[in-house]
């Protein structure tokens, strides 16, 4: 049986990427290809485990960065699309694509702090807890079907650096357990909602 193949997104440091890489084997799957939309320590991560690596970076043409990003994927034929710190918001080309094999990591406790602040945005709310969530990607940005969330409290002594450092082990445990559970066939995908091409996935 072929292993289970993933294809990683990445744009920083990739430290949930290792995660990832680091769990491969004992959670049968494979990370296939590596895609980032910057130069960032996530490809040296990749290379270093000798896993193929890709950087489109974002021209001036937002369509043709879709498409070869849809490209890039169709070639790879991955049973699923991990999104770990990926800063770009996937277009509708993509999302159409692979719905239900898309999901994305986010560090706070959705529908609460969506966008790329989310961090700084918990702890000016002034709330006592916030954490992360893996959900899948759908045509909103941080709005698909949640698949899992952890809580972390905020400290007294918290700025955004310590607060999303503590995320991030969460999230390096989190997402681990969540693509090892689609590596065993243990997530189902339904389309909330009907949109032009949507159907029930498995
Ligand atoms: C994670 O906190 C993720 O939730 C957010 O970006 C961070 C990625 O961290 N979207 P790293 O690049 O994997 O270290």
């Amino acid at each position: 049986m072929t292993p289970y193949s993933i294809v990683v997104l990445a744009s920083g440091s990739g430290s949930l990427l290792q995660s990832l890489i680091d769990s491969q084997e004992q959670d049968n799957y494979t990370i296939d290809l590596v895609i980032t939309d910057r130069d960032c320590p996530a490809v040296e991560r990749a290379q270093r485990a000798n896993i193929a690596t890709r950087v489109i970076h974002m021209g001036p043409n937002r369509n043709q960065w879709d498409t070869t990003l849809r490209t890039a994927l169709d070639t790879t034929h991955p049973d699923l699309i991990v999104s770990a710190g990926f800063m770009r918001v996937l277009g509708a080309e993509i999302v159409s694509a692979f719905e239900g094999r898309l999901i994305n990591i986010h560090p706070a406790l959705l529908p609460k702090f969506p966008g790329a602040h989310a961090v700084r945005d918990a702890l000016a709310a002034g709330v006592a807890t916030t954490g992360t969530t893996v959900h899948f990607v759908d045509y909103g940005v941080d709005t698909g079907a949640i698949i899992a969330q952890k809580e972390v409290a905020i400290l007294p002594s918290d700025d955004e650096g310590t607060l999303h450092e503590r995320i991030k082990v969460l999230e390096q445990e989190l997402l681990v357990e969540v693509v090892a559970r689609f590596a065993a066939g243990k997530v189902k995908y339904q389309v909330l909602r009907e949109h032009p091409g949507s159907s029930d996935h498995e």
